[in-house]
């Protein structure tokens, strides 16, 4: 499952509420891993390195994979489409398209905000990745607009193994 939103947008939150902390792979995280430092943009090849293994690992083993990074660039979700294509099983985007302005007020309240500048990059990429995600080979996507959706909406898993789920 590739969750899809600029930073800020709340895919981690989204993330803790709905799945088992294993169950999430993070960009952040592995960059926490490497250097200790979850901002630390400097090891950024090699934190998306040690994700794309975990990503490979975990579905190897037909784990449920929540990918909790921006992913708005086309490049970086085929990179994860690949793996999952590689072993067979189906993937989901879960796109949190808020309003900017709400993602906004959301990194403005957190104790290291991205900042404008980086949303702003970020919120084009999403604005051109609306277009893009029907023919990038994913079964389901879920286009969330409603900030409060993505805490009252309940999240049906869909089986590595079998047919995709309706939710
Ligand atoms: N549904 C929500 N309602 C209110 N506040 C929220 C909600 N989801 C997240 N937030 C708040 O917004 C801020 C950003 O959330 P979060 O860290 O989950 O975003 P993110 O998309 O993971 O950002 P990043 O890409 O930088 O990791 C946090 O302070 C969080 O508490
Ligand atoms: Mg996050």
């Amino acid at each position: 499952m590739l969750l899809v939103g600029v930073a800020g947008c709340g895919k981690s939150t989204f993330a803790a509420r709905w799945f088992v902390e294993t169950e999430v792979v993070s960009s952040d995280r592995c960059r926490a891993l490497i250097c200790d430092d979850p901002g630390d943009q400097s090891v950024t090849a090699d934190a998306f390195s040690l994700l794309r293994t975990l990503i490979d690992r975990r579905l190897r083993h037909r784990r449920l994979t929540v990918v909790d990074a921006t992913n708005v660039k086309r490049r970086d979700r085929r990179r994860v489409i690949g793996i999952a294509e590689a072993h067979g099983v189906p993937a989901v985007a879960v796109v949190l398209d808020l309003p900017l302005d709400v993602c906004r007020e959301r990194d403005i309240a957190r104790p290291h905000p991205v900042g404008p500048e980086v949303q702003d990059r970020q919120f084009r990429d999403l604005v051109r990745t609306r277009g893009q995600l029907d023919d990038e080979g994913y079964v389901r996507v879920h286009h969330i607009t409603d900030p409060d959706e993505l805490v009252t909406r309940p999240v049906v898993r869909v089986p590595v193994d079998g047919p995709a789920a309706e939710a």
